[in-house]
């Protein structure tokens, strides 16, 4: 098993339970408030040391009670947190989520601290960069960083997953250096400029992309599964049939499952996002981010009852 860098964002979550979202303008009551750690990265990384994976994170937290617990409870999920950083000028990211009836989230993060991590604080990294099997990103640090971030693991012949999110449009240059692209549906209508209404769609988008490009283009297709693209043709996994609480951090338990996957270097691609997809539907089981995220044995126990449904 190779070492898995994760390079992102740490954000405590203010969860609001609510019926359903507030309109612009409107006041709605709420059912109840959650604290719960989160944040694209710090969910991505737990999701792979869960699984098993070596995990080392690389990010900034404040010099706060939300950035102390932070970097004390992924110490006690065994993440290398050895070159995470303290900023003395802003706190911990914070996450203003909504979640409704239905389990859907609407999300508005503060960055914070993630914010006041630099290209310098990057470049320092190097050698813990060189040393990985495979690196994993967002899109919630400075857009400069992560953008340095695919030219370094370029540079090093290290691969890099991308997870566009919040995805915002990628310049053409680093198309050709990102090994693996995870974006959701919204997300690849962004990024491809074509627009998701029907599967013939999400196909064409891909085949844009990689066109651009990338190696190999993962779309996360929520209950309906996911989608693998490359130039050898498309590959189709289904979703589960899972009772949806909470979808907050259900795309950062796939792919922090992906590359668990990827850094066990003897599967292949379909296998590894079969159980990626496996991890995201048993996350939207429980509430929040971190506190969703299944072990190895549940995901077992998960997909075996699951076998023995479609096979009775
Ligand atoms: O992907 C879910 C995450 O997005 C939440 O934990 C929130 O912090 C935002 O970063």
């Amino acid at each position: 098993m190779s070492k898995i860098t994760v390079i992102g964002s740490f954000v405590m979550d203010l969860i609001g339970i609510v019926n359903e979202f507030p309109l612009a303008g409107q006041t709605v009551i709420g059912k109840s408030m959650k604290t719960f750690h989160g944040g694209k990265g710090a969910n991505q990384a737990v999701s792979a040391a869960r699984l098993g994976g070596k995990v080392s994170m690389v990010g900034m937290v404040g010099n706060d009670d939300y950035g102390n617990t932070f970097k004390f409870l992924l110490k006690k999920e065994n993440i290398d947190m050895s070159c995470v950083l303290t900023s003395q000028i802003e706190p911990t990211g914070v996450g203003l989520i909504q979640v409704n009836r239905l389990g859907e989230n609407k999300i508005v993060v503060i960055p914070g601290a993630n914010y006041e991590y630099s290209i310098n604080d990057l470049e320092a990294v190097k050698e813990q960069i060189k040393k990985s099997g495979i690196v994993i990103t967002q899109l919630e640090l400075k857009h400069e960083v992560t953008f340095r971030l695919i030219n370094l693991c370029d540079e090093l012949n290290v691969p890099i997953i991308v997870n566009p999110a919040p995805a915002i449009k990628i310049q053409e240059e680093y198309y050709s250096k990102i090994t693996y692209l995870t974006p959701n549906e919204t997300e690849l209508g962004i990024l491809s400029g074509i627009s998701i209404k029907n599967m013939e769609d999400v196909k064409r988008a891909i085949k844009e992309l990689l066109n651009r490009g990338v190696k190999n283009v993962v779309v996360t297709l929520g209950s309906k599964g996911a989608i693998i693209g490359t130039q050898g043709g498309f590959q189709y996994v289904e979703g589960f049939k899972v009772n949806v609480v909470d979808t907050v951090g259900a795309g950062d338990a796939f792919n922090g499952a992906l590359a668990y996957g990827i850094a066990n270097k003897n599967k292949k691609l379909l296998e590894v996002v079969k159980h990626a997809n496996a991890v995201g539907a048993l996350s939207v089981t429980k509430r929040g981010a971190i506190p969703s995220l299944p072990t190895k044995e549940q995901v077992s126990c998960f997909v075996n009852y699951h076998k023995k449904l479609t096979t009775t």
